[in-house]
């Protein structure tokens, strides 16, 4: 199993280390990213991944090495510690680079055999919105199951937090760890994926955005081909 951790941080706090231990208990080869410092670009607003194409982005060649280990992975972890009870911007900047993939544009139908898990860690509050702003991202990437771990921890440093509250999380780390093997990898979609996918097959069937419309076309989509059905899952 291949597991690629996103820290939305370049620090090794509580959120990385819930991150790693989700990862650990996942068993398998694990590769991670810290940000900003594996890639420190905002979004200049050009729009010319959704207009034309995503390699005219100026910071294309530089997220392409993340990209392709996401890509490649089996299982996605996306850490955030909350900062003003939403993700950091470094995470943020990181995921506006990623709009062209959203269903409504051009997805990548190797997101549909993923699984993903969100953690995000407050001092008290924010956790729900501040995994939300990954969760959504990865759920209109086309991942079917998002699982998520919020942890008040009351700390701001994991040596900070209590054991008990420790242990907690490493069960919760550990139930999520068994339902994404037992569950195995199989391409699926989420009933929310499924509806938007539908409404843009028939978009996209009409001429929506020339960039996405030829992607579906060329993908099949328009006609009776669905990322999630095996035989269109390319490597
Ligand atoms: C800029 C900043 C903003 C923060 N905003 C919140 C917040 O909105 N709610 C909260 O409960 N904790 C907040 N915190 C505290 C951290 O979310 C908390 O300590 C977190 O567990 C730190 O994770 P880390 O150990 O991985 O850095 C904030 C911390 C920083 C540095």
């Amino acid at each position: 199993m291949k597991i690629v951790i996103i820290n939305g941080q370049n620090h090794k706090g509580s959120t990385y280390h819930i991150g790693r231990i989700v990862a650990e208990k996942l068993g398998g080869e694990i590769t991670e990213y810290f940000l900003p410092r594996d890639f420190d670009e905002f979004c200049c607003g050009c729009t010319r991944c959704f207009t034309e194409n995503e390699k005219l982005c100026p910071h294309y060649e530089k997220l392409r090495p993340i990209t392709e280990a996401i890509d490649k992975a089996d299982v996605l972890v996306f850490t955030t510690p909350v900062y003003v009870y939403h993700c950091t911007g470094s995470m943020k900047a990181f995921l506006d680079h990623y709009g062209y993939r959203w269903l409504v544009h051009r997805p990548d139908e190797k997101m549909f055999s993923k699984q993903a898990v969100v953690v995000s860690t407050a001092a008290g509050a924010g956790m729900k919105s501040a995994g939300k702003d990954i969760g959504d991202s990865l759920t209109f990437w086309g991942v079917p199951k998002v699982y998520s771990i919020g942890a008040a921890v009351m700390a701001t440093s994991w040596d900070g937090v209590r054991p008990e509250k420790k242990k907690r999380i490493e069960s919760k780390a550990c139930r999520i760890a068994e339902k994404i093997k037992s569950s195995g990898i199989k391409p699926r979609v989420s009933l929310k994926g499924r509806v938007f996918f539908t409404a843009m097959h028939f978009a996209n069937k009409n001429g929506w955005n020339p960039a996405d419309s030829e992607y579906w076309k060329e993908k099949g989509w328009t006609e009776k081909k669905r990322p999630w059905k095996k035989e269109s899952v390319k490597e």
